[in-house]
């Protein structure tokens, strides 16, 4: 195995945009990839974190250049994040401004990084169509052609997209590859870099397989394997799946392709940084996940090429977080098949925050802030819940005390708690929450965990 030390010494750059583009390309030997050797090209390691550092550099060269975007004037994008993440990198080194409108599935993660950029963030609906005023693309279209001083720049039908890839991405994986590539696994977010790398690969080796990831509910697989044409579905993966055909995609240049579910992906992208210990982004998981099926399927040995598309930083409090991915139904526990099965944290595998009654206050509040939570159980050192410290006790204490902040919560909790069993059912719930209280789930032997309203929400969601 190679050290850092052994690799060339990087130069010294002068502005941050001279970093875009040259990424590395990484063997990974700890997949299962059947025969073949799969090798992915970091775009992660640009300096926005994701491969759109370079399609941002070029629209905005060319949009200067055409003369549609003025000295000083308004950029304007629809992106699900990372093109907004580049273009502020741009637009601050430029001088421009920038608005990004986002629809509202998109990582909290990637809304702050955007907004700490300097840009202006317009959130819209992730549930509407293309056509439908508040679909992302068309808010952002309307953005533009109100403010003289705006310029859209439409990544999904710039030709700049497909050029940066053609002239940068395409070149680089041939080179690095010494021209030995067989096949190149790709998604589609605008068509840029499918339609740009893979015209570049194919006009060097024409028998190099361009084959398509995509997100389950994208409209993009069943249309290269089988012509059809279906209703788009729904997916949480970030960054690629279409629900209508952008104009810069040339999807004849595609041969296959794999549809692979959420849960497919983010388990391929926490296996990727188990490993391999790449920290990549949800997308990537589709890609890495096809490319997997795809070298499991040859008969072969083949050279097989994917992206990593973006970082995974944006994704901890997602795919990495092993409690949303238990919410999110993407990770299955051992059911109790009884009321506990209710419970988000479960008090005997130490999943819950619980308190002690001799804790301070300003103690207690600081975990509620740290871990995001409103409640509490008070627990005695025989593990008995002897009261509920929540959100309301905390703020009756602070307005009623002024020293309450040094003081045990045991002075403040609320003693009377609504104790119920496990076998009790969901019903018995329901008086509960109507008095505004939190159940507590216990019997002799243990305390099990705490059921709130949003507990019992979630649980009637994934019934539907
Ligand atoms: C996060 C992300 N964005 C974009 C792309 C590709 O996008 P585009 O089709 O816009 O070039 C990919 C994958 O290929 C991706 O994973």
């Amino acid at each position: 195995m190679s050290s850092a030390r052994s690799a060339p010494i990087a130069p010294v750059f002068h502005n941050i945009l001279e970093m875009i583009g040259n990424t590395p390309m990484l063997e990974l030997k700890r997949m299962d990839a059947g025969p073949c050797q799969l090798f992915v090209k970091m775009e992660s390691m640009n300096p926005g974190n994701s491969i759109k550092d370079r399609i941002a550099v070029t629209m905005v060269d060319a949009a200067e250049k055409s003369g549609k975007l003025k000295k000083g004037g308004r950029i304007v994008e629809a992106t699900a994040g990372n093109t907004g993440l580049a273009l502020a990198l741009i637009a601050g080194q430029k001088g421009y401004r920038l608005t990004v409108v986002v629809p509202d599935k998109m990582s909290d993660e990637k809304i702050s990084h955007l907004r700490a950029m300097g840009a202006e963030v317009v959130l819209t609906r992730s549930d509407v169509a293309k056509g439908n005023p508040e679909y992302y693309q068309d808010v952002a279209e309307k953005i533009a052609k109100d403010d003289p001083d705006a310029h859209y720049i439409n990544q999904f039908a710039n030709d700049a997209n497909t050029q940066a890839h053609y002239e940068t991405t395409g070149p680089e994986i041939w080179e690095q590859m010494d021209g030995k590539i067989d096949a190149f696994v790709v998604g589609v977010g605008s068509g840029g870099t499918v339609s740009g790398v893979g015209r570049f690969l194919k006009e060097r080796n024409p028998s190099c397989e361009i084959i398509l990831a995509d997100p389950v509910g994208s409209i993009l697989a069943p249309l290269v394997n089988e012509g059809k044409q279906v209703q788009p579905g729904s997916w949480l993966v970030e960054g690629i799946g279409e629900d209508f055909i952008p104009s810069i995609l040339h999807l004849d240049l595609v041969t296959k392709a794999f549809a692979i579910s959420d849960a497919e992906a983010f388990h391929t992208a926490r296996e990727l940084l188990k490993k391999e210990g790449v920290l990549a982004g949800s997308s990537v998981g589709t890609l890495l996940a096809a490319t997997l099926h795809y070298c499991r399927e040859q008969k072969e040995p083949k050279r097989v090429v994917t992206l990593i598309c973006d970082n995974g930083a944006k994704y901890l409090s997602k795919m990495f977080n092993d409690f949303w991915m238990v919410d999110n139904g993407f990770i299955a526990r051992p059911t109790y098949g009884d009321i506990r099965d209710l419970i988000a944290r479960r008090h005997l595998e130490k999943e819950d925050f619980c308190l002690t009654p001799t804790i301070p206050v300003a103690q207690a509040i600081k975990r509620m802030r740290m871990f995001s939570i409103s409640q509490m159980a008070v627990v005695d050192d025989k593990d008995r819940v002897v009261g509920i410290l929540d959100e309301s006790d905390v703020l009756m204490a602070l307005v009623r005390d002024r020293d309450c902040a040094n003081k045990p919560v045991l002075d403040f909790m609320t003693s009377r708690v609504e104790t119920i069993r496990p076998t009790a059912s969901v019903n018995d719930l329901v008086p509960i929450f109507r008095a505004d209280r939190i159940a507590v789930v216990s019997d002799e032997k243990h305390f099990y965990g705490l059921i709130t309203k949003i507990d019992l929400i979630n649980y009637l969601r994934k019934q539907l």
